[in-house]
């Protein structure tokens, strides 16, 4: 069971991983959602689990949570296609069984 962190490459997904760390979070715990391996290194390089997904690709988010998982969903910013890219995000959360979806 993982707190899964969607948009973590960005500024409000960063500061959310950091304070989680900081509250005493084990790395281990929190998963890392971004769609490029490239800026997820250096929150991989803090132990976190970085798991790649898109909003825009459904069949990338099938893998990206688990059952019991709590998952803070952190919007994209491309104007007009949120509500499509946040529909498969939650979909593909509830499909998982998360526990919890913010
Ligand atoms: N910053 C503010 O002052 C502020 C104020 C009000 C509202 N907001 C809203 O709050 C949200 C987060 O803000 P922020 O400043 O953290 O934005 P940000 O730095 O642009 O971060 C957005 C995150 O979403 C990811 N993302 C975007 N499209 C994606 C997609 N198709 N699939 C997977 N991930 C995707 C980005 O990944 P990449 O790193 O790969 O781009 C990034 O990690 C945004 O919707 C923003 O509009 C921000």
């Amino acid at each position: 069971m993982s707190i899964v962190v969607t948009g973590a490459t960005g500024s409000l997904g960063r500061l959310v991983v950091d304070e989680l760390l900081r509250g005493g979070v084990p790395a281990g715990r929190i998963v890392a959602l971004a769609r490029d391996e490239r800026k997820a290194a250096p929150l991989a390089a803090l132990g976190v689990e970085v798991r790649l997904a898109d909003y825009d690709r459904p069949e990338t988010l099938e893998a990206a949570f688990g059952a019991g998982d709590r998952v803070l969903l952190i919007s994209g910013s491309e104007i007009g296609r949120r509500v499509p890219q946040h529909t498969a995000v939650v979909e593909a959360a509830a499909r998982a069984g998360v526990a919890q979806l913010a």
